[in-house]
């Protein structure tokens, strides 16, 4: 279907419906001109209004891992909201949210042990600053406020969020966050083409140490980075640099966060970033994978020291010990489909599928070498990106072009500022995987 109004009358759509919608980090307007309408999915394949199957090459928004519409999780959900639609998270407890907190210490390197639910990535990120904060706090050392995330980091979109994160765009319409300061972020030049972690580059943490100097230790609370940067154009940490990172925050007393809410659950071919680095941090942000995209949902787990701390400290026993919590922290519905997603994924041992399918995805992407305006192209697991050069004044016009390019084929690529990003189900074909690369190739061809 070519025409606008023909799309919009197929899926019994008005005008002013189309209107009414403010879309989230979309072109609005550009949009509305020519509507992308998804209809249904199963499996790899979303299903759009004109009926074209288009493969999805980012799982949703690196969700949906173990491919869409798994009846194992739309079962799970359809019972529990038969059984339990909504429980009061503050005060009381259904029994799948301590089933579920507990299953997720399972994919968690040891020591990470006490997990609090949040409704999205975003909600993780500020639930882990405020815990960092409030942690010091505790422990009687409440100068300790400082938060430092990193240059090109994606921490979601909440003013804390926002604050520790490092892409511009996403914080210059907002004004002023809270206090925050950024470490350099590794993408090096010699670094442009390296497949997986780039050996150079562990050096960039020790720009910690500059931090401390200029703020002073008891005046940081946390450092918080993505083990892998993935909204940025999936970015893998130098050999060496998480590591450097954590002895330099145990060297001075400072927190380490992994904001894990595109690594955790199987991307990196590993159950967590902390395991496929070797590098354990003090609390890990989650969401996205696991509830396989299906119900919102994330948390925040932490050492039990941590949550320890907040305990000894509470005052009597009925006060709350962190006056923190959201109304749909720990929805049963949500717990019900985390439970089946990580059923899932160790059933169908998705997360070794996922080491095991990576090293084709490095292949084929890296052919794209060569390609007219591929300036660098980088991967890890089953994420992977180009860099797109800019054309003059618009970095993220080629992408767009690409991108569009791609879904009127019958894929579904991410464009984000000078970058084309995957992030392919963990149930991927390699010939899914050949047919694309070979239309992404096409589609940066296409290019003028
Ligand atoms: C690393 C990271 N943190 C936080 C978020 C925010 O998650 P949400 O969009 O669920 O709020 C994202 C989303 O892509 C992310 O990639």
């Amino acid at each position: 279907m070519n025409n606008k109004n023909e799309r919009l009358a197929a899926c019994g759509l008005t005008q002013q419906q189309l209107d009414a919608y403010w879309m989230p980090y979309t072109g609005n307007r550009d949009f509305k001109q020519d509507p992308r309408i998804i209809v249904s999915a199963e499996g790899n394949y979303y299903t759009d209004v004109d009926g074209r199957k288009i493969f999805d090459g980012l799982s949703g928004l690196w969700t949906c891992g173990a491919g869409h519409s798994r009846p194992e999780i739309t079962e799970a959900v359809s019972r529990q909201i038969k059984e339990l639609d909504y429980a009061p998270a503050f005060q009381f407890g259904h029994p799948d949210a301590f089933k579920l907190a507990h299953r997720i210490t399972e994919f968690m390197p040891e020591g990470l042990n006490r997990v609090f639910f949040t409704g999205s990535g975003s909600e993780s990120v500020e639930t882990a600053l405020k815990v960092a904060r409030a942690y010091w706090r505790k422990k009687g050392m409440a100068s300790k406020t400082c938060l430092i995330g990193r240059i090109k980091g994606y921490h979601g979109v909440n003013f804390g969020g926002i604050s520790v994160g490092g892409i511009g765009a996403n914080r210059v319409l907002y004004g002023e966050g809270i206090e925050a300061s950024h470490l350099p972020h590794t993408m090096l030049p010699q670094n442009t083409f390296v497949k997986g972690m780039p050996t150079e580059g562990a050096y960039l943490a020790d720009e910690l140490e500059q931090l401390v100097a200029l703020h002073d230790a008891s005046n940081i609370a946390a450092v918080i980075v993505e083990p892998l940067a993935g909204s940025a154009g999936v970015i893998p940490p130098p050999v060496g640099y998480l590591q450097r990172l954590r002895d330099i925050c145990d060297k001075h007393n400072i927190l380490l966060i992994f904001d894990e809410v595109i690594c955790g659950f199987g991307r990196m071919g590993a159950n967590t970033g902390a395991e496929a680095f070797g590098v354990v941090p003090d609390m890990m942000t989650i969401a996205k994978q696991m509830t396989n995209g299906a119900i919102p949902m994330g948390a925040l787990v932490a050492r039990q020291e941590i949550y320890d701390t907040f305990m000894d400290t509470g005052g009597k026993d009925y006060m709350l010990e962190m006056p923190h919590g959201y109304t749909y922290s720990a929805h049963p519905v949500a717990c019900a489909a985390g439970l089946a997603a990580l059923d899932l994924l160790e059933k169908d041992q998705l997360v070794s599928r996922v080491s095991s399918m990576a090293p084709k995805l490095e292949e084929l992407l890296h052919s794209l070498k060569g390609s007219q305006y591929v300036t660098d192209i980088r991967n890890y697991g089953l994420a992977g990106a180009l860099t797109i050069e800019s054309a003059p004044g618009e970095p993220a016009l080629r992408p767009y072009q690409i991108a569009m390019s791609c879904w009127k084929k019958g894929f579904y690529v991410r464009y984000g500022g000078d970058t084309i990003q995957l992030g392919l189900p963990f149930t991927v074909e390699t010939d899914e995987m050949d047919r694309l690369i070979n239309v992404l190739g096409e589609s940066i061809a296409e290019l003028s």
